[in-house]
Formats: C-alpha cells, structure tokens, sequence
C-alpha cells in the first residue's frame, strides 16, 4: 500500500512517481485520492503512538489531499520501499523517489507498507475490497 502524502499531491508529483511504478512493472489494482480523516492517520500510524514525531505525523498526513494506491507484483513491498528510497530524504539515493524529489523527513513525499502484514492492515484502512482490482 503506498500514499503519495499532500507535498507529493501540492507539488504535481503523483503522475511521475505512478508512472515510475508502471515502467517498473508494478501493477496499480486500486487508486484513489482522499483527505486522510484523523481517524484513519491514527489507525494508519498505530505504532508510533508516543513518539516524538507522532503528532507531526497526523498533521501532516491529514493536511491535504493524498493518493492511496495498492499495488500489486513480484515482491512488491520490497521492490517499492527500494524505490522509493531511505525514510529521510536526506540519506536518499539519487534515483530514488525520495532521493530525487525530497529533503526533508517532515516532506517524504511518499508512505510505502513495510511489510505483507502492514500492507493488508493498511489497505482496510483506505479501501473497500471492491475498490481493489485483480
Ligand atoms: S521508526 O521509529 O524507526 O519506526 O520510525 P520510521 O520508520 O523512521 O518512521 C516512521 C514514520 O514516521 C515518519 N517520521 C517523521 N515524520 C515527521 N517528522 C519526523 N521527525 C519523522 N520521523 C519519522 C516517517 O516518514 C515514517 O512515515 P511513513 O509515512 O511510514 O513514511
């Protein structure tokens, strides 16, 4: 499950990356673009409750529209967290999503599932099983 976060939406950036995806091979079976309710940051980023960054989190992912994609393939969460690059943009290699498009870990463009579990959990949160496509 991947979110373009709002800086990857203000920016204009959700095409490139997208098409980054289809060249790569990656299959999108879902996408839609939403305002991210403070319930569903708050399901989506379950785990980090009580750190220091937390409420940054909410703020930023709930401040504008974002694009929610499942995204199907061989090895898919790992084919897309190499994409799109280390978490802070700064250690992000050129080529990467991150490493080409970011700077800041507050602007990381992009939410990529880190594992099957996350991605399965993390899909119900944005996601009816009809607006998923085979
Ligand atoms: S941890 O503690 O190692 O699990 O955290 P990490 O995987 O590095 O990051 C978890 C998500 O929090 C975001 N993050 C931040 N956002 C704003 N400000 C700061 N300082 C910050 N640090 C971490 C990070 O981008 C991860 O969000 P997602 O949406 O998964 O990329």
């Amino acid at each position: 499950m991947v979110l373009l976060k709002p800086d990857a939406v203000s920016r204009g950036l959700c095409g490139e990356v997208i098409r980054r995806f289809e060249q790569r091979g990656l299959i999108i079976a879902g996408m839609k673009m939403l305002k991210v309710s403070p319930q569903q940051a708050k399901r989506h980023y379950q785990e980090h409750v009580g750190k220091p960054f937390y409420p940054d989190l909410i703020d930023y992912i709930t401040s504008g529209p974002v694009v929610a994609l499942a995204v199907k393939g061989n090895q898919a969460v790992k084919v897309l967290r190499t994409m799109m690059g280390a978490t802070n943009p700064v250690d992000a290699l050129p080529g990467t999503i991150r490493g080409d498009f970011a700077t800041q870990m507050e602007n990381n463009i992009i939410h990529g599932s880190d594992s099957l579990n996350n991605a399965t959990r993390e899909l119900d949160i944005f996601f009816s099983k009809e607006e998923i496509y085979e």
